[in-house]
């Protein structure tokens, strides 16, 4: 990642917001937070986690906010992708590096593509809490709280595994400091074998009609690695060690204000607990407790925006949060869905060209397309999964391209719900998994993720849609 500023910036007064504090939200109507019981036991574990250090430093989420200024001018692309949810049993090094490893994969073919730097954002070490539609969670007629992510309470249907346990918050920064740590480690290794495309795990592209055109593309990327390797004598990963930022929801505001921290030499609170925070769909009330929270902190933020958003609050929110049109503060990642994304985008992208900001376009092609399928046929037959098809996930991105050039900005990011392993979750992609297909390696207990082949074979196409322009 980067490194401390020589000179320390003089205090600037505008960087602290007016009322507000680490926990001025508490004061406001906030959403999405358990219902813990045990209220003692609650401001015992915020103390605690106010005195556990910090996960990332002010310098490199500073480094993130310029690299994101640049993105929304088109000099950059954003890649933000990982977990609906992060599971804590999935803290081991296999999976941590099988992540890591794709995303790594689709920033190089996504460079190749667009001939932009790329920023890599994972959705991870911290992305344990998940907004639900619903408090409770009813199966054969017994309703239990909602699962609501590893750092509330447990997937298994049970009451006891369900209550909201406010421990779990130590847990959450335990994990995602481990997870940290071992990215930290890889990065600094140089993690240069990922950087050759003869290791990359390239089966899937043999069942697919545009085979020739992915290799081509394969070969090309192999061939400009080994020419810079030659010119500037070492390894690509040591030629500019490759950085990967971390976000996560903000949606748990205990655990978000514990992590807001001031430092030495620089003015300001920052959400140390992670780069960059977002804002969920559930929770962007202007009035609302994250709002009040987001605004206080100087992180770079996402907000996510769909077609329940409304777009004078929308406006409202961006005036809160960012007063100063501040470059690489806010990146609006909408998330319509390929069968509304014509019908909402232009009159965002209008809406926000009035206002005369400057923001990052990102646009997440998964939240739109869930459903809910039941399985036909096989042993399976009549379970209900929550699944997307690659098809409607490209069909949301390509208009999404479309539209804003046709308007005139710049879509500079995308935010994938995915994950290294060869999980079956979203149907189609160059083997075409089916419907069938779904039970065989179904993990998530939220949002079906691409798998490992999807993944890659979708940065594949939106380098091919890049090259195009
Ligand atoms: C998510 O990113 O997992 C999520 C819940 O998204 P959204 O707020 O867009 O629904
Ligand atoms: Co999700």
């Amino acid at each position: 990642m980067d490194h401390p500023p020589k000179t320390p910036p003089q205090d600037e007064p505008e960087n602290v917001a007016s009322g507000w504090t680490p926990e001025s939200w508490r004061d406001r109507p906030t959403l999405q937070q358990p219902a813990y019981s045990d209220h003692p036991r609650v401001e015992e574990v915020f103390g605690e986690l106010q005195r556990l250090p910090p996960l990332v430093t002010s310098w490199e989420i500073e480094a993130l906010r310029g690299q994101l200024a640049e993105a929304a001018r088109g000099e950059r692309f954003l890649l933000q992708g990982g977990d609906c949810a992060e599971r804590f049993d999935e803290c081991n090094p296999e999976y941590i590096t099988a992540k890591l490893k794709i995303l790594l994969q689709m920033s190089l073919v996504l460079v190749h593509g667009g001939g932009r730097r790329i920023t890599r954002v994972g959705r991870f070490a911290g992305q344990y809490a998940k907004p639900r539609s619903s408090d409770d969670e009813v199966r054969d007629g017994v309703s239990l709280p909602s699962y609501r992510g590893d750092n509330v309470n447990d997937t298994e249907f049970t009451a006891e595994a369900r209550v909201p346990d406010p421990t779990r918050l130590l847990r959450g920064h335990e994990h995602s400091a481990l997870t940290l740590n071992f990215i930290r480690a890889l990065i600094d290794g140089g993690f240069a074998d990922l950087h050759h495309p003869e290791y990359w795990d390239l089966d899937f592209v043999a069942h697919s009609p545009l085979r020739g055109e992915y290799e081509r593309m394969v070969e090309a990327i192999g061939d400009s690695l080994r020419f810079m390797e030659t010119v500037v004598g070492a390894q690509a990963g040591q030629i500019n060690r490759v950085d990967f930022f971390t976000s996560h929801e903000a949606l748990l505001l205990m655990y978000e204000s514990a992590m807001t921290r001031t430092v030495p030499r620089r003015s300001g609170w920052w959400n140390l607990g992670t780069h960059m925070p977002w804002l969920g769909v559930r929770t962007g009330d202007p009035d609302g407790g994250h709002v009040e929270f987001l605004r206080g902190i100087r992180n770079p933020l996402g907000i996510k925006v769909g077609p329940t958003s409304d777009l004078d609050q929308l406006v409202r929110v961006l005036d809160v949060l960012d007063p100063h049109d501040e470059p690489g503060r806010i990146t609006l990642i909408h998330r319509f869905g390929a069968s509304q994304v014509s019908s909402f985008l232009p009159g965002l992208l209008a809406r926000i060209k009035e206002t005369g900001r400057t923001v990052l376009y990102s646009c997440d092609p998964m939240h739109g397309n869930t459903e809910t399928v039941q399985l036909a046929k096989g042993p399976n037959a009549g379970l209900r999964m929550k699944t997307r098809k690659f098809s409607h996930i490209l069909a949301e991105l390509e208009q999404s391209f479309e539209i804003h050039r046709r308007v005139g900005t710049i879509l500079g990011g995308v935010h994938f719900e995915l994950t290294g392993d060869r999980v079956t979750e979203c149907t189609g992609g160059a083997r075409g998994l089916s419907d069938e297909d779904l039970a065989d390696s179904y993990r998530s207990h939220v949002d079906p993720r691409l798998n490992y082949e999807q993944s890659l074979e979708m940065a594949m196409l939106i380098a091919a849609r890049m090259v195009k322009g």
